[in-house]
């Protein structure tokens, strides 16, 4: 699908390399389709090294030489460089965002031009190519375009299709949701010190424990419900660890950090969008 595509990246950090990675591991790209641009020579030259992948200091360079164009600069930094490249943007080319909370209609007012765009809502776990990542598509973005930006993020990890209104909510769930995981992982490894495991075995047991849960969710393709009652047997010691959960909130204070942090991710896109279309 992007074999005979060309394929930029603006902003050589964590993301972009994740995605790299992705690409080249998932043989979707040879390294010769990849140019990659960054502010860090050092950076870029450990990418080359490392990945074979063209580079550049020039972020123009990477636009005029690209089918597809991945922005993966932070969003403090959109506007600096989007007016940088914009004059070379245009319908033919395919821009992906991964910025968070950066609108679709932000990018294109500060391009001051009708763009080809696709946002996406990465999450962390991409470095690991198991990521989830959801995908919105602009009014110019084709079908075969979606699909597009769906192989690249599929290549590290899931992807689904979504409208952008809801990007908000994917922050607030899978997008912040690593850092609640790693806390939850954490309080149990508390816990296996607390009864008298070492804090190395604790961590092993917990974090094998989430992943294996969530791996056997997956496979078995089971709601929770039905996997957590299978695990749970009358007057045993799974029931009375679930009570004192239940006891402690653990379902609704979930919700409420999702919807919190969904709260604060439309709070935050708003002042992205007034910084990108406002302070010219
Ligand atoms: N990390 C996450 O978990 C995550 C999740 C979802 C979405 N995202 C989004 O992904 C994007 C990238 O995040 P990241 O974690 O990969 O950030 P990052 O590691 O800081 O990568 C951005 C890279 O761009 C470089 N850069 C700065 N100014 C530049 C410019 N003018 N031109 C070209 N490159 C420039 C940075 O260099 P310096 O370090 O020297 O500034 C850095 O190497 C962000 O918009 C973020 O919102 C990240």
């Amino acid at each position: 699908m992007l074999k005979s595509k060309q394929v930029g990246f603006l902003g050589s950090g964590n993301m972009g390399e994740a995605l790299i990675v992705g690409l080249l591991h998932g043989h979707l790209c040879r390294p010769e389709q990849i140019l990659c641009s960054d502010v860090r020579s050092e950076r870029l030259k450990a990418i080359r090294e490392q990945y074979g992948v063209r580079t550049t200091s020039h972020n123009p360079e990477v636009v005029k030489q690209s089918d597809i164009v991945v922005l993966a600069v932070k969003p403090q930094i959109m506007k600096q460089v989007i007016e940088e490249v914009a004059k070379h943007f245009d319908l033919t080319k395919l821009i992906i965002s991964i910025a968070a909370g950066v609108p679709l209609d932000a990018i294109e007012s500060c391009a001051r031009k009708e763009l080809k765009l696709i946002r996406v809502m990465p999450n962390i776990c991409v470095s690991v190519r198991e990521g989830v990542s959801a995908i919105a598509g602009g009014k110019h973005a084709s079908k075969e375009d979606l699909m597009m930006a769906k192989a690249i993020f599929d290549s590290v990890g899931k992807s689904i299709l979504i409208e952008e209104y809801l990007l908000d909510a994917v922050t607030g769930l899978s997008g912040s949701g690593p850092a609640y995981i790693f806390l939850i992982i954490d309080a149990l490894a508390d816990a296996g010190v607390k009864v008298g495991l070492s804090r190395t075995d604790s961590l092993v047991l917990a974090s094998q424990t989430v992943l294996g849960a969530a791996k056997m969710l997956i496979e078995t393709g089971e709601h929770p419900g039905k996997l957590k009652d299978m695990v749970t047997s009358p007057g045993g010691t799974a029931i009375a660890g679930l009570h004192t959960l239940e006891q402690g909130g653990v379902r609704t204070t979930l919700i409420n950090a999702v919807e919190v942090a969904t709260e604060r991710a439309k709070y935050l896109g708003e002042m992205m969008k007034n910084n990108l279309v406002n302070e010219r």
